[in-house]
């Protein structure tokens, strides 16, 4: 059954509260994935260039698209520009090899992925300096990027912009100089890590939240070993009260965790390239969580971050990075 529950924009555009995240598929895995997605009812889809999975989401979106099975206007299509592409004159060009590789003629939301940004060489490959750190571009600069991602919207290429890991500060820097207010804040936010004062913020400012690694990104752990990042990680699934909260309404933990996110206005994109845990995914909406169960999960805050970019080493020295300190384990 499709998701009918719908956060509205700032500008008017609706987007379904649950949406399928496609981090860490490989092609195969996200196009078997956004088929039985579709199929399932999921009608918004994250992606973003760095998930290198664009042009095989594209693929499934294209047979969908010309079968009729679905109509344009009912898909809800999010991608992003990348850290390493976190530049004005970079931001067209970016967001029309997505629509390529999408093989469509406009997103729904196009986000700025970062507020920093990283360098990288021609052949793509991470620019390192002598200390084998990922070499940081410290000339990012927000309102100019901004203006860039403006333009795309009056040239037709998406239909709202927002943003994604911005802070507070960073946020009401940006909504001072611009013209085209931020539709969307795409944060990290889950039990664990509440950033209420963030979440706050934006809805006072009528920028809608995403919460991403809604279920605690379990997959991070293997992304971390690859960078030789090994960090004790915790299971937001196995969490005693949100075990109970799901026990009492004959739902599993991840429905619970996910339901929570909905019930506080934000939403929410977990990621599963499993048929039967997608579909559990998106069936979040036959139960309700009482008062007390809600104000039973929003205390369980810890201010864990769960996906803190150390993965790109280094990256803490960009001026704009605001993660530092932010994680207590
Ligand atoms: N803007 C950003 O910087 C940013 C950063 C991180 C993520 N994101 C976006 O947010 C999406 C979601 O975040 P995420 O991928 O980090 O983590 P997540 O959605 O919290 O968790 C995904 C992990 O949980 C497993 N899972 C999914 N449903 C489950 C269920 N019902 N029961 C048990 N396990 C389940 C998945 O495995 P299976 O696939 O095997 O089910 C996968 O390992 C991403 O895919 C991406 O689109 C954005």
């Amino acid at each position: 059954m499709a998701c009918k529950k719908f956060l509205t924009f700032n500008n008017g555009e609706k987007m379904p509260v649950i949406g399928i995240g496609t981090w860490q598929a490989s092609d195969e895995e996200i196009e078997s994935a956004i088929d039985e997605a579709l199929e399932a009812g999921y009608r918004h889809i994250d992606t973003a260039p760095v998930y290198r999975n664009e042009k095989a989401i594209g693929r499934v979106l294209k047979r969908w698209l010309d079968s009729g099975k679905v109509k344009r206007e009912e898909l809800f299509i999010v991608t992003k520009v990348p850290p390493v592409s976190n530049r004005p004159h970079e931001v067209e060009p970016t967001i029309r090899k997505s629509l390529a590789d999408l093989e469509l003629e406009y997103v729904d939301l196009y986000l700025v992925h970062t507020p920093f940004t990283i360098n990288i060489n021609e052949d793509g490959s991470f620019k390192l300096d002598k200390d084998d750190l990922i070499e940081v571009d410290v000339t990012t600069d927000h309102a100019a990027i901004w203006v860039a991602m403006e333009a795309l919207v009056e040239k037709g290429l998406t239909k709202s912009i927002g943003i994604s890991n911005f802070s507070k500060d960073q946020l009401a820097r940006l909504l001072k100089n611009c013209k085209i207010r931020p539709a969307n804040n795409q944060i990290e936010h889950h039990v664990y890590l509440q950033q209420r004062d963030l979440v706050e913020f934006c809805q006072s400012e009528n920028v809608t939240v995403t919460a991403y690694s809604p279920l605690g990104s379990k997959g991070i752990a293997k992304f971390n070993s690859g960078a030789g990042i090994v960090r004790d990680l915790p299971d937001l699934m196995d969490i005693p009260e949100v075990k109970e909260v799901a026990a009492a309404h004959g739902k599993t933990p991840a429905q619970v965790l996910l339901r929570w996110i909905i019930d506080t206005g934000v939403c929410a994109i977990p990621k599963s390239t499993n048929p039967d845990r997608l579909k559990l995914n998106l069936n979040v909406f036959d139960f309700e969580l009482t008062a007390k169960e809600v104000a039973k999960l929003s205390s369980l805050d810890q201010n864990i971050r769960i996906c803190d970019f150390a993965f790109f080493h280094g990256v803490e020295r960009h001026p704009e990075f605001t993660f530092k300190n932010q994680y207590t384990n």
